[in-house]
């Protein structure tokens, strides 16, 4: 790989012994995937606390959090000490909501350590976001800026709707990154990887963030890695919605990016999305394959009594709290069901201000922060049936807690939440 000066003297440990090491695996990364060489980045989002039981019993047996920086970030047996970071570098998801540590069920002990590993992570120079959805809260960058992040919903986000330039980073990727400043210039840093390489054409209007979500899954689950280009979009899509399609899309397949001619930055026209590649493939999605997909996805749902409902995959924006509290106001939540909707701290603030949190705890439900169910297998004592508007989480968790799911609108999870039956088709 051909290295600059400046990457050839971090190599020879001039930075110091964990920015060297941060090198070796970079070289080491890039080498594997046959990138010729590494492209500067200042923007880096990933995971770098220890954020399961595993990891804080490493962290007490080997001397702390340099010995997980090193173990886990790094792929070095040696430890060695951790710097502040180089790169802007945010933080996803902690593991635990500081405020609702016991509705996690976590013990006093699992919260001082992750306490702790937080504080240490913000000295380290790491902002504190604790999202998927860094976009949201203060990291949004810019079109062709090249990133390193973690998180396959933020990843298809930023390629897709901000144009700036990220593959999907893995947690040694991203701490190598947050050292040096670089990442190898490979997929998605490159005009030839962004390019679109198969069409979709809308022939239903697709307008909620139900239509989106469902949308999503359908296409990752046929074009997996590939970079779609979506034509006959009507009505231009929000926030939420892209949110929701994204992450849709990198569960059902591994989307990392995609276009919507005529909205997202790559695509003003159809010939500007393909960028002079000839489409292998071109379908349509209709009726016939949205209804398929919603029957898909609710494939594990069998008995109607719901015990939780869970909004906020990919974390909540503001309007979706706004319209969360909009539905609720004045109803109560079933007794027999919990209502917990998940966001980043900095978003829960402002609904706290707006008045939106009081509404919607005054009707028995809870706002959260920091994580998620899938993330931290936290979801109410004996939880069997969960209602979700997210795809993404309706794909996982299932999966990751064998529960059943029912995937529907927004609305229809909050008359969910508060009859305790899933009345939706
Ligand atoms: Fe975020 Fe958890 Fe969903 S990390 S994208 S809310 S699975």
């Amino acid at each position: 790989m051909r290295l600059t000066d400046a990457e050839k003297a971090m190599r020879d440990g001039q930075g110091g012994e964990a920015v060297a090491a941060a090198m070796d695996l970079l070289i080491r990364y890039g080498e594997a995937l046959g990138a010729e060489c590494l492209v500067e980045t200042h923007n880096v989002t990933g995971t770098v606390t220890a954020t399961t039981p595993f990891m804080r019993d490493f962290a007490l047996e080997k001397g702390g959090m340099d010995a997980v920086f090193s173990e886990f970030s790094l792929d070095s047996r040696k430890v060695v000490n951790i710097p502040k970071v180089k790169a802007f570098s945010s933080h996803l998801q902690l593991g635990f909501d500081p405020h609702h540590p016991q509705e996690m069920g976590l013990s006093e002990e699992m919260v001082r350590f992750y306490r702790k590993s937080e504080a240490e992570t913000a000295r380290l120079g790491v902002q504190i976001l604790n999202t998927c959805t860094p976009y949201q809260v203060g990291n949004v960058p810019t079109r062709g800026e090249h990133c390193a992040w973690m998180e396959s919903s933020a990843v298809v986000y930023c390629n897709s709707v901000l144009g700036a330039r990220t593959n999907t980073e893995g947690r040694e990727s991203v701490g190598a990154a947050m050292l040096t400043c670089r990442i190898p210039d490979w997929g998605f840093h490159r005009d030839e990887g962004r390019r679109g390489t198969l069409g979709i054409h809308l022939d239903i209007p697709v307008e909620t963030v139900e239509d989106w979500g469902l949308l999503g899954y359908w296409m990752g689950d046929w074009v997996q890695e590939r970079v779609p280009v979506i034509t006959g979009v009507g009505q231009v899509p929000n926030l939420p919605k892209l949110k929701h399609f994204g992450a849709a899309a990198s569960s059902s397949g591994g989307v990392e990016m995609f276009h919507l001619v005529g909205i997202t930055p790559e695509a003003n026209t159809r010939e500007q999305a393909y960028g002079g590649n000839t489409p292998t493939e071109l379908r349509h999605y209709g009726a016939r394959e949205r209804a398929a997909t919603l029957e898909r996805i609710n494939a594990t749902g069998k008995d109607r009594q719901v015990d939780y409902v869970m909004l906020g995959c990919p974390h909540y924006t503001i309007e979706q709290i706004w319209e969360a509290a909009q539905l609720i106001e004045g109803r109560k939540v079933n007794p027999g069901t919990a209502l917990w909707i998940w966001t980043p701290r900095a978003i829960k603030e402002i609904a706290t201000r707006n008045g939106y949190t009081k509404i919607i705890e005054d009707a028995g439900g809870k706002i959260l922060t920091d994580s998620c169910s899938a993330m931290s297998r936290a979801v109410p004592p004996g939880t069997r049936v969960v209602a979700l508007d997210s795809a993404k989480q309706a794909h996982y968790l299932p999966a990751i807690l064998g529960v059943q799911a029912w995937f529907g609108t927004t609305a229809q999870c909050i008359d969910a939440a508060c009859t305790g039956r899933w009345s939706a088709a």
